[in-house]
């Protein structure tokens, strides 16, 4: 990554239900790396959230609860901005300039719609059709230089440069900077523990499918123990697990866990038995994710806590999203009062 004294990190999760282990490993553990080296602004992107119809207590909820899980699994909210997305008007309004940027080709080559519009695209909101760019306009308001996503992310990254590249040339300028994103080498897209060519989402209707950062003990062991694997021995080389993704998957979450390549995970445990990755799993699992799974449970009795964070988080937001919007609009030619 290219540091400079103007570079900047903006992300979002979705408050949504559950944080799961894909959440962790593709965005927040990076979030927590990023945020000793570089200015970091993190979202709980509520606005997005609605674009699915969401019951509205328990919206409330969740937004708390993903704030507790970003300081749980170690954010700094008095280092980096922490704050929930619809509190900063400015989100829908530069949603808005943007959406009169972004052409509907662009818009009908998301991927991300597709899957959760289904067969019924008809009957889907119009806020899913035009949610990336409101998440082109998340990064931009901020002038974000860096944007750490899974690797599910990477089309609507390509669509706000896309987006930032046509305003700049559009108005004659060089406002807003080309955001880079920044995916995770180690594992950029965990995926189901029961199916290893779909991504590991909330949206899925077992719960084996996933690893959910609450889960206990016996929750992890049991969903490790049930995961789909192999029968043969673990192989030497990456290439002769081409067809296997499920094993490839329980691999990969090892390594990242453990914070070592694929390839130096395969030279140890080449010739093993896959239950004995399976323990070996289920042991890291528990050691990392159980400790952020009691924090989280603990703030969350203590909303008074997590409101703070987001009220203190927003204040700092608002300062630079009202400096930045009040640019935009002179260079779109509005006139404020
Ligand atoms: P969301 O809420 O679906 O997911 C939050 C983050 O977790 C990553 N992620 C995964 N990474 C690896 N493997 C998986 N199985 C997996 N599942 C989720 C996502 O890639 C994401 O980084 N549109 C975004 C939220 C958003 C945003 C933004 C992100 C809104 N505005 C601006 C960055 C910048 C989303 O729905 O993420």
């Amino acid at each position: 990554m290219n540091k400079s004294s103007k570079s900047l990190v903006f992300s979002g999760v979705q408050p949504t239900g559950n944080l799961h282990l894909g959440n962790y490993l593709g965005a927040i553990k990076n979030f927590v790396d990023l945020e000793k080296k570089i200015t970091c602004i993190f979202s709980v992107v509520d606005l997005h959230a609605i674009t699915v119809f969401q019951d509205p207590s328990e919206l409330k909820n969740n937004i708390l609860e993903t704030t507790a899980g970003f300081v749980a699994c170690g954010l700094d909210f008095k280092k980096s901005i922490i704050f929930n997305q619809s509190s900063v008007s400015e989100h829908a309004e530069l949603g808005w300039v943007l959406n009169c940027i972004s052409r509907v080709g662009w818009m009908n080559r998301m991927t991300q719609f597709k899957e959760k519009a289904g067969k019924n695209k008809e009957n889907a909101s119009v806020g899913l059709y035009v949610y990336p760019n409101l998440m082109a306009a998340d990064i931009l308001l901020y002038k974000a230089t860096h944007v750490p996503v899974g690797d599910d992310q990477k089309q609507h990254l390509e669509l706000t440069r896309d987006i930032a590249k046509k305003f700049n040339n559009d108005f004659k300028v060089n406002f807003f900077p080309i955001p880079e994103p920044l995916i995770q080498k180690n594992i950029s897209r965990v995926m189901s523990l029961r199916d290893g060519m779909k991504k590991m989402s909330k949206s899925e209707d077992s719960d084996y499918s996933r690893i959910d950062l609450q889960d206990s003990e016996d929750e992890i062991i049991k969903k490790i123990k049930k995961a789909k694997t192999d029968s043969l021995p673990i192989p030497a080389k990456l290439d002769d697990l081409k067809n296997k993704p499920e094993a490839l998957n329980l691999l990969n979450i090892y390594s990242s866990l453990t914070n070592k390549s694929i390839e130096k995970t395969m030279e140890n445990m080449a010739g093993k038995d896959f239950s004995k990755l399976k323990n070996e799993l289920s042991d890291v699992l528990v050691a990392t994710i159980c400790p952020i799974g009691k924090k989280i449970k603990e703030l969350k009795n203590d909303n008074q806590y997590l409101q703070n964070i987001l009220k203190d988080g927003t204040n700092r937001a608002k300062i630079i999203a009202k400096k930045n919007m009040d640019k935009i609009k002179e260079i779109v030619g509005f006139i404020s009062y």
